[in-house]
């Protein structure tokens, strides 16, 4: 595996190997790689004969500096889990090689970036939607990976994409859980160990809103699940809504669409969890 620091480096790295044939694909991250990041190194190192994944902590998608500030770096560690995942290239470019000035572009992303995360959040999804369409145009990959964890932000990508006319593949890859079902992400390390205790019962209550969706409206599962976890102490859902999954417009009816999701996000103590349950695929 090479470590590429410049994009000079990169663009002239992934022409060559290009105009060889190869098929390039890219695994965007911000670091601090678990599980959930390597599975998508894994299908990407399967679909493709180049695989760059990129460790960049972009700054313009925190819209709290605290959180920036405060966002794990384990540079080494992840070298070594790319190396190990036998990961091409690794891009771990510093904030100069990619903002050499302001980026003010604003994307018009329309509805799927305004809801949920993107009412939570202001500015988040326009920084991500930077900082993914500069490593497009740098990697010009053939595929691109992201995880189903952060649901909204998959839908986000596609509007992007097509905005600005990315020819690719954009490939969405299943959650990966904890054995208890926490699903796993760089977040969870800051849970007390009460917290982590008491965490998992987010997935259990989701999987099992799948069976009271049954026979249950809409708005009843929201309260159900909404209700269930509420119930532990220190747990806080700050919002769960159930959506067309390509729309990300919430639903009245579990017949409105035939790709139905529920997204959640929940307060740990101090520490805000995202997880999503499909309940039409
Ligand atoms: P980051 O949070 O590092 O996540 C990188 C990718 O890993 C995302 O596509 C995310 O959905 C995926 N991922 C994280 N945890 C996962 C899990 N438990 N199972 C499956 N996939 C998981 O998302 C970002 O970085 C940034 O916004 C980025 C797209 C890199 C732009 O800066």
């Amino acid at each position: 595996m090479v470590v590429i620091r410049t994009v000079d480096q990169l663009t002239k790295t992934l022409d060559s190997l290009r105009e060889q044939g190869k098929t390039i694909g890219l695994v965007p991250t911000m670091g601090a790689l678990h599980k959930g990041h390597i599975s998508l190194v894994n299908r990407a190192r399967a679909d493709n004969d180049i695989v760059v994944t990129s460790v960049f902590v972009n700054p313009t998608q925190f819209n709290n500096p605290n959180d920036l500030a405060t966002y794990p770096r384990t540079e080494d560690a992840d070298i070594a889990l790319l190396e190990a995942a036998n990961c091409d290239i690794a891009f771990v470019p510093t904030v100069e090689q990619i903002y050499p000035e302001p980026d003010n572009r604003v994307f018009n992303l329309g509805p799927v970036a305004e809801v949920m995360e993107g009412a939570m959040r202001p500015g988040h999804f326009n920084g991500v939607a930077q900082i993914v369409s500069k490593l497009f145009t740098y990697t010009k990959p053939h595929r691109a990976y992201f995880g189903e964890k952060d649901f909204q932000q998959i839908a986000v990508i596609r509007q992007m994409a097509k905005l600005e006319n990315f020819n690719l593949n954009i490939i969405s890859c299943p959650i990966i859980r904890e054995d208890d079902g926490l699903a796993i992400s760089s977040r969870n390390v800051r849970l007390s160990p009460q917290m982590r205790k008491i965490a998992p019962n987010i997935a259990r209550i989701l999987k099992e809103s799948i069976n009271f969706a049954l026979s249950h409206s809409v708005e009843q599962t929201i309260d159900f699940v909404t209700t269930s976890i509420n119930a532990f102490d220190g747990m806080e859902v700050e919002y769960y809504q159930i959506v067309d999954s390509h729309t990300l417009m919430p639903v009245t009816s579990f017949n409105d669409s035939d790709h139905v999701v529920g997204c959640i996000t929940v307060y740990c103590g101090d520490v805000r969890l995202i997880d999503n349950i499909a309940y039409k695929r």
